[in-house]
């Protein structure tokens, strides 16, 4: 990978590169559709990614090039007036992330040529965006020399996503890619940004990543939508509760106050919040006390919330996971990410993986009329230069 982006670069610009970079994907264990609730999530940086080949130029201009979107070409942009460009699809995203780091007075001054190849199944829900935007930061850090710690960099490229891009995502992906640590998962308090890694034993399990191959379309709307529901609910409990975030509810405030809300859809939509929120916090802790099962079945819980109640799951999510749910050795499995299409993770014992990829991957294709793709994927580390 690094040298097929190295020799791209070399190819396209006539020269080598700095330095080849990577950073993560993003695969969230549990605490879905919590990160802009003030509630908890528990994500993980993978072993795949996007890799990049970077230098600096002397013409003011982002030469940028994926070779994910080959017929795209170089896409390039005048660093001193970075504006969105439904024409410049993916270049987009780093794009917003440079025009974002000027905007907060860091110093890029000169141009930049970048080819970049991710191994990040397209549309999956495992954060090729966020990936792509992280690595983007990292890079501008690298090469300008800038200030910017991890930390920073998920703040900022979150805001590029939902002031360029305009995808008023929370912090999740962008932290978990940029703070991911080999075999550990992120306990992140969205609320405070107080985070905590848990390593990740899993007892003779793996993590399987079903692909539902579902096309997104209305996802970022529903997204959007999602949000002003939680946002509204939260307004009509704060007319008599002194809370900030849906996160500060327990299960237990919860029910006594719930018809505060005056909606039943907010109502469901809330409720999800709170429980959501509640249960990452027990499945972490279950899983420091070395209990597994509990954890999986947490995860499943989670399922049915996202399903029933948040309501963003829809047939092909429901078919992976609940095909899941029958298998042998599988400790737990639930969508992950924003939903709407996307993928399910699963934990699944080493032994009984060939077979639950058989039988789910039938179930699937015979229901759907199309097949799912399956990732057996590792926990790695945050962005790096190679
Ligand atoms: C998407 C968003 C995240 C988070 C998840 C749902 O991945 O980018 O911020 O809200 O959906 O948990």
């Amino acid at each position: 990978m690094k040298e097929a982006v190295l020799s791209k670069y070399r190819e396209l610009f006539g020269k080598e590169a700095s330095s080849a970079f990577f950073a993560p994907g993003r695969v969230n264990l549990i605490g879905e559709h919590t990160d802009y609730n003030g509630g908890h999530v528990f994500p993980c940086a993978l072993t795949i990614g996007t890799y990049a080949a970077a230098g600096k130029n002397p013409d003011g201009v982002l030469r940028l090039y994926s070779m994910n979107f080959e017929t795209l070409g170089v896409i390039e942009a005048p660093v001193a007036d970075l504006v969105y460009d439904k024409k410049d699809d993916w270049a987009n995203y780093p794009k917003g992330v440079i025009r974002t780091l000027k905007n907060h007075g860091y110093t890029v001054n000169e141009g930049m040529d970048i080819v970049y190849y991710g191994n990040i199944p397209n549309s999956s829900g495992l954060s090729s965006s966020a990936s792509i935007e992280v690595l983007t930061a990292f890079i501008a850090g690298t090469l300008f020399g800038l200030d910017l710690d991890l930390v920073e960099i998920s703040k900022l490229t979150q805001e590029a996503e939902n002031r360029f891009i305009g995808v008023n995502c929370g912090i999740m992906d962008q932290f978990a890619i940029a703070m991911g640590k080999k075999d550990h998962a992120i306990f992140l308090d969205t609320a405070t940004l107080d985070y905590e890694y848990a390593p990740i034993r899993l007892e003779g399990c793996k993590i399987v990543i079903a692909c539902s191959n579902k096309k997104r379309g209305l996802g970022d709307s529903k997204y959007n939508e999602r949000r002003q529901e939680c946002e509204e609910a939260l307004a009509a409990l704060r007319k008599e509760l002194p809370i900030r975030t849906l996160g500060d509810l327990t299960e237990e405030e919860f029910e006594a106050n719930r018809h505060l809300i005056g909606d039943p859809v907010k109502e469901r939509r809330a409720k999800h919040a709170v429980y959501e929120n509640q249960r990452t916090i027990h499945a972490v802790q279950a899983l420091k006390e070395g209990n597994l099962r509990l954890f999986g079945e947490l995860m499943n819980a989670s399922h049915v919330s996202l399903r029933d109640d948040y309501e963003v799951t829809g047939i092909e999510l429901d078919t992976l996971v609940e095909n899941s749910w029958k298998q042998e050795g599988v400790i737990g499995s639930r969508m992950t990410g924003a939903g709407f299409g996307g993928c399910t993770v699963s934990i699944v014992q080493e032994d009984q993986i060939d077979t639950f990829i058989r039988n789910v991957g039938e179930a699937y294709l015979s229901r759907i009329g199309y097949a799912a793709d399956f990732y057996v994927v590792e926990i790695g580390d945050g962005p790096a230069v190679l």
